[in-house]
């Protein structure tokens, strides 16, 4: 009988020791490390199951190494395509990872059963009932998609030997176990060892895989940040469970930039792609409403439309309460500040609550003059007019800054309806023509007067 070896794992960052430690020497964590057993063989790994490896690799010139075999998978859905960098590149491990709940099995799931190729879905978290129904209600007609419900990777190997798929989704690699590792399924070297499994799988075979990640409370995902580093791409699907859209992006990705955003809507059906987002995200009310106003942003590579709200009251206790969802606080404040400097307005000892609608984060600084608008918009109680929407930066001498990308900002405001974007004057404008009236400022009082008179 083989010897049962054990080691210490640091659970937070995947560390091995051969002894206990208090504090993990690499993360500085304290009381992370927790002893596993580990049983070390010669493991003959996914091959075991029959797939016939490809040629063992040789050095190669860079120049004589061929891409044009480089083809990507079209997984048919844009926002997916989009944020992976054009299509799934053979032979590639994804991670995505996301709070419970939040759809990634639904994202998987419809992809899978979408798809024209034949996809095996395997999953250890529910039986095939669940599964079922569930894809009755995405995609009631798929004919390509094989479901597997297994735990362990021998057999899943042996499976996807039998039937040959084009791509393999695992739903989650949390529950994955493999019988060279004795320790239970979730731990750091369980996880590590699935995971090399997997990347050696999908290397040698050219298939690909999609790993579905759990997070933890503190939104990094569960298990070692070595599966981070293992897989060629980390995709994270986010989004508030009270708000019905979600938004993919990508945490690092080998075959594409991270700029990239895809978002989605959660509907009974299944997940719809939103490939016109600014038109959720600007809620419409027939009568104008003081304290909102409308910024155009850049996610990714996309131009946004999204609507800001300010409410300024009188403070009612003696510290003043400044509260902000999706914008950042202290950015906030400086504008705050500015304004008060600039261009005398004494909110101070006013409470300001600013709000993103929709649910997301923003952290372009090209919303700066739209968060300063509603301020200003709540502060007087006078309603913006309608059609106006905002793209500068604000700089702490209340100047109005440049930001990039300007005309695409302004022709997706012009696409969307829109009649006055303000820019800042110092932004060279290459559009050779647009209909929506650009009004260039300076300085904040300029912008203050042209607002409000
Ligand atoms: P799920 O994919 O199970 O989340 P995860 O795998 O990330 O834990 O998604 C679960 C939620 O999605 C659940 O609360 C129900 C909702 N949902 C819909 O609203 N519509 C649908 O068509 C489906 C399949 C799920
Ligand atoms: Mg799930």
């Amino acid at each position: 009988m083989a010897k049962t070896k054990t080691a210490f794992f640091c659970q937070n960052c995947g560390t091995q020791y051969a002894k206990w430690v208090g504090q993990c020497g690499a993360c500085r964590e304290w009381n992370t490390i927790v002893e596993e057993v580990i049983q070390k063989e010669d493991k003959p790994g996914w091959k075991t199951a029959g797939i016939t490896s490809a040629k063992p690799s040789k050095p190669i010139k860079v120049h004589e190494i061929s891409t044009e075999k480089e083809v990507r998978l079209n997984v048919l859905d844009q926002e997916f395509n989009r944020v992976l960098g054009g299509g799934l590149v053979p032979g590639s491990l994804v991670l995505l990872g996301g709070e419970p709940g939040i759809g990634k099995s639904t994202l998987l799931l419809q992809i899978a059963l979408r798809l024209p190729y034949k996809t095996l879905y395997v999953s250890g978290e529910e039986s095939l009932k669940q599964i079922k129904m569930r894809a009755d209600r995405i995609h009631p007609l798929s004919t390509s998609c094989f479901i597997l419900t297994e735990t362990k990777t021998q057999q899943i190997f042996q499976q996807i030997a039998a039937i040959a798929p084009d791509i393999v989704v695992i739903d989650s690699i949390q529950t994955l176990h493999s019988d060279y590792i004795e320790s239970s399924a979730g731990s750091i070297s369980q996880i590590r060892e699935c995971a090399a499994e997997l990347i050696k799988f999908a290397k040698e075979t050219n298939i690909p895989v999609i790993l579905v990640g759990h997070i933890t409370k503190d939104g990094s995902l569960a298990g070692p940040k070595i599966l981070e580093h293992m897989v060629d791409t980390v995709l994270q699907f986010e989004g508030d469970r009270n708000y019905v859209y979600r938004i993919l992006r990508a945490l690092k990705n080998r075959f594409g930039s991270t700029a990239e955003l895809g978002i989605y809507e959660m509907q009974g059906d299944g997940l719809r792609e939103v490939s016109n987002p600014s038109e959720i995200l600007i809620s419409k009310y027939e009568e104008e409403l003081s304290g909102t106003a409308i910024v155009a942003t850049i996610e990714g590579m996309r131009p946004l439309l999204i609507e800001i709200q300010a409410l300024v009251s009188s403070a009612v206790y003696g510290t003043p309460q400044r509260t902000t969802t999706g914008f950042n606080s202290k950015r906030l404040n400086m504008l705050l500040a500015v304004l008060e400097k600039r261009a005398g307005f004494k909110l101070g000892v006013k409470d300001v609550f600013l709000n993103i609608t929709g649910g997301i984060t923003v952290d372009d600084p090209a919303i700066d003059l739209g968060v300063v608008a509603a301020i200003l918009s709540s502060n007087a109680d006078i309603p913006l007019e309608k059609g106006v929407c905002f793209a500068a930066e604000i700089g702490l001498a209340g100047e109005i800054r440049p930001v990039r990308r300007v005309d695409q900002r302004i022709l997706e405001a012009e696409k969307l309806g829109f009649t006055t974007i303000y820019v800042s004057k110092n932004n060279k404008i290459g559009l050779k023509k647009h209909t929506i009236q650009v009004v260039e400022v300076s300085r904040i009082e300029d912008v203050v007067r042209k607002l409000f008179g």
